[in-house]
C-alpha cells in the first residue's frame, strides 16, 4: 500500500477544515507516515452548494453509502453530526472492517458502547480525538499518557461556544443572542445551538472523559446538566466584584467513600459524580483566564498530580488538527497491520456507580430580587438557618424603600439537595420578586 484513501461523510465546518489541512500538510504527513493520504470520496447533503475547498469531479456525492461501500476507501471519516444517520454510517463502515474517525461526541455519548463493540467484533478501530475539546489531544492523554494514574478529578471548559459567549458578555458587556450568532458564524456552534447553550454538548464531552478515566461508559442520563441561558449580565458583574469569573465547567470527581465492600479483592470503587454547570471560578485559578473559544481541561492523577491541557476547543482548523491526528493513527495501524494497537475504550470497572448531584456539597452564589423593606432579609436568613445553611457574605446595593433590589448571598458549603429546597421556600416569599438565581462556586483547590 503506497496511498491510503479517505472517505469523508460531511464536508461542512470540520470536513472543510480537514480538506484544507490535508491540502496544506499532506506532503508533511506523507513524509512522517511513509504513506500518502488521498481524499477519494466526500458525501454531503447538498452537492450543489459551493464549498471553499475545490475537489476533483466525481469525488463529491450526496449518498453516504457511496463513500462507505467504495472498495477504494480505506478509512471512513464521519463529520456529519447527529446520531441517527451518523450511527448508520459508522456501523456500516465498521461492519465492512473499515476504521472510522469521528468528531461526533453526541453519537459517542449515546451509542459509544455499541460502536466500540462493533469495532471489536469487526477487528477494526474507532478513533475520536476530535470529539472532545477540539484541538486539545485530551483523549490520548487520558487513554495513553495518564494510563498509570487513578484520575481523581477532571475539571474543564469543554464547550467553545459557551466560553466564547461568557467571555464576550464579561469583557464587552455583549448580549447573549448577538454573541451566539457570532459563534455560529465562526463555526463554533453545533448545527442545533441549544446543544451548546443548554450544556448538552459539554455533557457529551465530559461523559466521554469520565468514561475513559473511570473505565465504564457513563450514560448521558447519569450526568447533571445545566446550561448558561439563565446567566444574567448582573451575575457576571457581581461575580467580578467578588473576584470570580463565571465559566461553564464539566466536572468529574470522586464521590464520598462508601467504605470497604464485601468484594473479595478490595474496596468497592468510590462513586463518581459527573456534571456540567456554570460556576464561579476564582480569578486566581488558571481556568478563569481561558477566554473566547479556547478550552482547557485540568486533570488530577494520583501519580502525576495536577496537569492542564489548553488550546482551541472549536472551529474548523482546531478540530481538523485532531481529525488529522486520528487519520495518521489509522494510517499507521493499517500500515503495520495493528488495527487495534490502542483499543478505542477499555471497560475495566464493573462495579462503579455515578452519584446524583443532590449528594454534592458545594458553595453557592445566590442572587435574589427582593422588595427593600424591613424584615425581608430576616425571613430569608431564617429559612437558610433552619436548613443548616450558612451565609458567608452579602451584597445589597443601596435602593429605594419598597422597590425591588438585587441581593447577592455567598453561601458556605451545603448539600445541593438542602440548598435547592431552601431556595424553593425563599422563592415563595411574597417579597421575593423572581426565581432565585443560584450558581455554584468552584474553588478548584
Ligand atoms: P456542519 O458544518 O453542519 O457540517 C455537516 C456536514 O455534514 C455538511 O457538509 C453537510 O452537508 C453534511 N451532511 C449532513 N447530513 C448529511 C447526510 N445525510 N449525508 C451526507 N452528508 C450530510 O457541522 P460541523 O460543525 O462540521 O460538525 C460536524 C461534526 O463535528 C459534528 O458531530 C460536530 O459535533 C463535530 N464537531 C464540530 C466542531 C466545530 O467546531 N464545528 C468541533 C468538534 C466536533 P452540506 O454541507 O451539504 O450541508
Ligand atoms: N460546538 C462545540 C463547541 C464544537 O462549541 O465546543 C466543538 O466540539
Amino acid at each position: 500500500m503506497q496511498q491510503v484513501n479517505i472517505g469523508l461523510v460531511g464536508g461542512g465546518t470540520v470536513g472543510g477544515g480537514v480538506l484544507s489541512g490535508l491540502q496544506r500538510n499532506g506532503n508533511l504527513l506523507a513524509s512522517r507516515l511513509g504513506l500518502s493520504l488521498s481524499v477519494a470520496r466526500v458525501a454531503v447533503r447538498d452537492v450543489r452548494k459551493s464549498r471553499p475547498v475545490a475537489l476533483p469531479a466525481g469525488v463529491i456525492t450526496g449518498d453516504w453509502r457511496q463513500v462507505v461501500d467504495d472498495p477504494s476507501v480505506h478509512i471512513v471519516t464521519e463529520l456529519m453530526g447527529g446520531t441517527t444517520t451518523a450511527r448508520q454510517v459508522v456501523l456500516a463502515a465498521l461492519r465492512r472492517g473499515k476504521p472510522v474517525v469521528t468528531a461526533n461526541k453526541a453519537l459517542l455519548s449515546s451509542h459509544g458502547e455499541e460502536l466500540f463493540a462493533e469495532a471489536a467484533r469487526s477487528g477494526t478501530n474507532l478513533y475520536y480525538e476530535a470529539s472532545v475539546a477540539g484541538g486539545i489531544p485530551i483523549i490520548k492523554v487520558l487513554r495513553e499518557s495518564l494510563v498509570g494514574n487513578r484520575v481523581q478529578r477532571i475539571a474543564g471548559i469543554v464547550n467553545g461556544t459557551c466560553n466564547y459567549i461568557l467571555t464576550r458578555m464579561k469583557l464587552e458587556g455583549a448580549c447573549f443572542e448577538d454573541v451566539l450568532k457570532d459563534a455560529q458564524r465562526l463555526g463554533y456552534a453545533e448545527a442545533e445551538p441549544s446543544l451548546d447553550v443548554d450544556g448538552h454538548d459539554a455533557a457529551h464531552k465530559i461523559g466521554i472523559l469520565a468514561s475513559l478515566a473511570h473505565g465504564f461508559w457513563v450514560q448521558p442520563e447519569q450526568i447533571h446538566v445545566e446550561g448558561i441561558r439563565h446567566i444574567d449580565p448582573l451575575d457576571i458583574q457581581f461575580a467580578g466584584q467578588l473576584g470570580y469569573t463565571i465559566k461553564l465547567l464539566g466536572i468529574v470527581r470522586e464521590g464520598p467513600d462508601p467504605g470497604k465492600s464485601t468484594r473479595r479483592n478490595g474496596a468497592r470503587p468510590r462513586p463518581i459524580q459527573v456534571s456540567v454547570y456554570p460556576a464561579l471560578v476564582p480569578n486566581s485559578h488558571v481556568l478563569a483566564s481561558v477566554n473566547h473559544a479556547f478550552n482547557a481541561v485540568a486533570v488530577r492523577g494520583d501519580v502525576v498530580g495536577d496537569t492542564l491541557f489548553y488550546g482551541r476547543g472549536a472551529g474548523a482548523d482546531a478540530t481538523a488538527s485532531s481529525v488529522l491526528s486520528d487519520l495518521a493513527d489509522a494510517t499507521l495501524d493499517l500500515k503495520n497491520g495493528s488495527h487495534r494497537r490502542v483499543p478505542p475504550f477499555v471497560a475495566h470497572e464493573g462495579h462503579a456507580t455515578v452519584s446524583p448531584i443532590e449528594d454534592l456539597v458545594s458553595r453557592y452564589y445566590v442572587r435574589l430580587s427582593v422588595l427593600d423593606r424591613p424584615g425581608v432579609f430576616a425571613r430569608i436568613a431564617n429559612i437558610l438557618a433552619r436548613s443548616g445553611i450558612g451565609i458567608s457574605s452579602i451584597i445589597q446595593p443601596e435602593g429605594h424603600v419598597g422597590e425591588a433590589v438585587p441581593v447577592i448571598l455567598m453561601i458556605h458549603d451545603a448539600p445541593n439537595a438542602a440548598m435547592r429546597r431552601a431556595l424553593q421556600q425563599i422563592g415563595r416569599l411574597p417579597a421575593v420578586k423572581s426565581t432565585p438565581a443560584m450558581i455554584r462556586v468552584e474553588p478548584l483547590e
